[in-house]
């Protein structure tokens, strides 16, 4: 039962699926096939009308032939009574176009017509020899002088009833012709009412296909639609947990970062500060000769005094303190004039006198930002020149720029596993934020980072949309 049900669920949709084929091709088909239909149609009804319009000249012919044959026929008798030349002349004339006549109606009626016809025409064509013959009888008879014998030969009855029977078949086959063109007419008639249904069934399926089509594309088009609309969900939905995914990532590698501070300080700091004032003490108790072991015992504090500074440098490196102790603009200031003493920079530095209303967190991205940006300059640009700032715009936003003027770089040649300047970026995003690299080979760098002073609910809502929403353009390489 249930094979029979998948049996029929595949044939649906393979159905489905070749559905548009399938009327496609049917439509086709019976568009051809109705155009075979009229085109067959068509040649029937040029034959029709040729055929009909012989017809038309064969019955004009038959009234051309008995019209000359009476011509004829007056003529001779003009001339017997005028015995005047004149009267012959129509009559030599009508003779040749009389033979002409006789032998295309015999062909057509033979080829064409009832047997019926094709014997009246014989008759038609036997009778008017004989009236011929008997007309140049009596012209022969005249021109030996013997005209009383003339006359008397054409006032016996025999000519008129030749003519009275010529007369009557040549009707008889001009009714006959006439219905045959009649039939002919009616023909034509309904194969052109053929040629013009076709037409009609044509124009009305291609009509129909042009509606299913519509029809399909708008449906295809909303589907697809939908679907596009549905994918940008599930990417907005994935940006959204990717960026808190990171958010939660720094957030922990920072609070890693305070614990091991905090432990160096704590341990490392009380063993060393120990360790300090123990060598003090046993040095206070050496004797005035004992110049060998009051050395070492200097050299020991020197060393002990190093590690002291290595760990305040550590530390320094994984937790701020000044950052937490004395605020941004303090500690990038320190930041930034170290890393341009250690760099022989020519510094040009513009920052706020307050700090920023931003969280700990936030406060802690930008000095993040602004570490790495600075190393990247170091590294990499070979500037002598660098310019930083913060700006803040109140209720609304901070910016951070960091400018150098060296050689610059193409955002889309950084190679895949650089992950600074993508760090960047996450840790802004997370936070609502925008970073634009703005950097052109030769001419240098320009990094720009944006913050919200007031941080939105949902992290997922960068910068970007909010920028877009303001009606602002978006430069090209924003990183
Ligand atoms: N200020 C700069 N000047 C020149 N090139 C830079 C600068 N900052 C970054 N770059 C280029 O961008 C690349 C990516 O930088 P980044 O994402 O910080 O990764 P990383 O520092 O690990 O290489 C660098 O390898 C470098 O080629
Ligand atoms: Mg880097």
């Amino acid at each position: 039962m249930s094979s029979l049900r998948d049996l029929q669920e595949v044939l649906r949709r393979t159905l489905a699926g070749w559905r548009w084929d399938l009327t496609l091709f049917v439509c086709s088909v019976v568009t051809l096939g109705i155009l075979v239909v009229s085109e067959t149609g068509h040649s029937k009804l040029e034959q029709e009308h040729s055929k009909a319009m012989e017809g038309v000249r064969v019955y004009a012919k038959l009234g051309r032939l008995a019209r000359l044959l009476a011509d004829a026929e007056t003529a001779q008798r003009g001339y017997l009574l005028t015995r005047s030349e004149a009267y012959l002349a129509p009559y030599r004339e009508a003779l040749p176009e009389i033979t002409t006549l006789l032998e295309q109606l015999e062909t057509y009626f033979t080829n064409t017509g009832s047997s019926l016809d094709a014997e009246r025409m014989r008759l038609i064509k036997n009778e008017a020899a004989r009236k011929v013959a008997e007309m140049e009888k009596t012209l022969f008879a005249a021109r030996q002088g013997d005209w009383e014998g003339a006359i008397g030969l054409v006032a016996t009855d025999v000519g008129k009833y030749r003519m009275d029977a010529i007369r009557q078949l040549v009707e008889e086959l001009q009714v006959a012709e006439n219905d045959r063109v009649g039939d002919r007419v009616m023909a034509w008639r309904s194969h052109a009412q053929i040629a013009r249904l076709s037409i009609a069934a044509v124009t009305a399926l291609n009509v129909l296909l042009l509606v299913m089509l519509v029809r399909w594309l708008k449906r295809h088009w909303r589907q697809a639609r939908e679907q596009g609309l549905e994918l940008d969900a599930q990417v907005k939905a994935r940006t959204a947990q990717l960026a808190m995914l990171a958010s939660h990532l720094q957030e922990i590698d920072e609070a890693e970062k305070s614990r091991l501070a905090r432990e160096l300080h704590d341990e490392l700091g009380s063993i060393l500060t120990a360790s300090r004032m123990d060598i003090s003490w046993v040095r206070s108790k050496l004797t005035p000769e004992q110049t060998v072991l009051a050395d070492k015992l200097a050299r020991a504090l020197r060393h002990i005094d190093q590690g002291v500074q290595a760990k305040r440098r550590i530390i320094e490196g994984l937790r701020p303190t000044t950052l937490t102790s004395f605020g941004l603009v303090t500690a990038a200031r320190e930041l930034v004039s170290q890393a341009a003493d250690q760099a022989h920079w020519e510094l040009q530095l513009d920052l706020p006198d307050a700090d920023p209303d931003l969280s700990e967190e936030a406060a802690i991205a930008l000095y993040r930002i602004l570490q790495e940006s600075l190393n990247n300059a170091t590294k990499y640009s070979k500037t002598k020149r660098i310019r930083v700032s913060l700006v803040v715009r109140p209720g609304q936003c901070c910016v951070l720029e960091i400018e150098d003027y060296g050689t610059g770089f193409r955002l889309e040649e950084i190679r895949p596993k650089a992950h600074g300047i993508l760090g960047m970026r996450e840790r802004l995003a997370a936070r609502g934020g925008l970073l634009v690299v703005d950097s052109v080979p030769g001419r240098g760098t320009r990094i720009s980072a944006t913050l919200p002073l007031d941080e939105p609910a949902d992290p997922s809502e960068t910068a970007r949309d909010k920028t877009h929403a303001a009606g602002q353009v978006i430069p090209e390489n924003v990183a």
